[in-house]
């Protein structure tokens, strides 16, 4: 029953509740596309029954799932590589959250930063997802054995959560069932900042569009929103050093250095000394010819929803592969009677 070494699988999500923007761009779907082409098996989601945590339009929600999906593809998802699913058509990573439910504490569900932060001062008007979110997540990942995960910095708690779970249920039943995941978050993409607000996140619940770039921007919105991005008066520092208490120039320059593959440094030691009037033509333009065909891929794909139900329909069923055997033997191991028990 026992399992002691795990194949490498990689498994990460989205949520589809609205429109995708650079930061997820740069913080997972770019970095997805890169795990693809390396010889290891990705599995990638659109996390519906997560989106629902929060009050969801039904139609906008069908709507943002299908986006979703071609967001996946037109960033360099191939869906005969990779498998791409929609988490409610895999019904394992909903029945693995009731076990985890199960396994997880309230207590570290209440330590949770996104939870405070969503649930707010409103918390007893909150849903009961919102705050099991986190079992949710680690379901998705665990139903899967997968042992890497590629996210952006603000998810890095709920995958140390994930571990604590599979610690405690390995512990609990006394079986090494369930990996212990590695979070991958790595490179100069997994914070971009808001345009407006260096030190506010970029995020789809800001409400001034002008603080992010969204995946649906046409050429010369994305450069019109770069050429107004807040930034201070002084010039480009050559070292990483200079952009400390600088963060709207920090974030310009990571955005840059994700989007260039460059680090950090060596787009310094190109740009530094440039004023951001130098600077910032050469980001929109790097912006443009990076996200441009993206866009126009995606709303290309838009047009073909029947072509996205199937490719979902077909990566349910790869996926149904895998997380079926993975929640009976779940089941067997804690107790449950049913088809294959012991
Ligand atoms: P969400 O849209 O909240 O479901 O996020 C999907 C993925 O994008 C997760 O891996 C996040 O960590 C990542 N992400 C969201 N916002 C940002 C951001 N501003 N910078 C980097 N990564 C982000
Ligand atoms: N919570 C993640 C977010 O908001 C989305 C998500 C759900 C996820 N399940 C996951 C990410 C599993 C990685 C692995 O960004």
């Amino acid at each position: 029953m026992s399992e002691t070494t795990f194949t490498p699988r990689v498994f990460s999500g989205i949520q589809p509740s609205g429109n995708l923007h650079l930061g997820n761009y740069l913080g997972a779907l770019k970095r997805f596309v890169d795990w693809q082409a390396k010889d290891v098996e990705t599995i990638y989601c659109m996390v519906d029954l997560h989106a629902i945590t929060v009050w969801q339009d039904p139609a906008d929600l069908k709507k943002s799932t299908r986006e979703l999906c071609a967001g996946f593809i037109a960033a360099g998802l191939d869906p005969e590589q990779s498998i791409l699913i929609n988490q409610s058509q895999v019904p394992e990573h909903a029945q693995l959250a009731w076990v985890f439910n199960c396994v997880a504490r309230m207590g570290w569900m209440q330590r949770m930063t996104q939870w405070k932060d969503k649930a707010g001062k409103n918390a007893q008007n909150a849903s009961l997802g919102l705050f099991a979110y986190p079992a949710l997540m680690a379901a998705d990942i665990l139903v899967y054995h997968a042992t890497h995960v590629p996210v952006g910095e603000d998810q890095k708690q709920h995958l140390e959560l994930t571990r604590d779970i599979a610690i405690k249920f390995n512990h609990d039943y006394g079986v090494n069932f369930f990996p212990e995941t590695e979070p991958v978050i790595e490179g100069a993409g997994t914070r971009v900042m808001s345009l407006r607000d260096g030190t506010k996140k970029m995020s789809k619940s800001d409400p001034s569009d002008a603080s992010r770039i969204n995946l649906t921007d046409d050429a010369d919105a994305i450069a019109k929103k770069i050429r107004k991005a807040k930034t201070d008066p002084d010039a480009l520092p050559s070292e990483a050093k200079g952009l400390e208490e600088r963060p709207e120039a920090r974030n310009l320059v990571n955005i840059y250095a994700a989007m260039a593959e460059q680090s950090v440094d060596q787009v310094l030691a190109d740009v530094g000394g440039k004023q951001f009037s130098e600077f910032k033509p050469m980001l929109a333009d790097l912006a443009v010819a990076k996200m441009a065909p993206i866009t126009t891929e995606m709303a290309r794909l838009m047009q073909h929803q029947d072509e996205i139900d199937k490719i979902l329909a077909r990566g349910a069923e790869r996926a149904r592969e895998i997380t079926a055997p993975i929640l009976r033997k779940t089941y067997d191991i804690i107790g449950m009677v049913g088809p294959s028990s012991l």
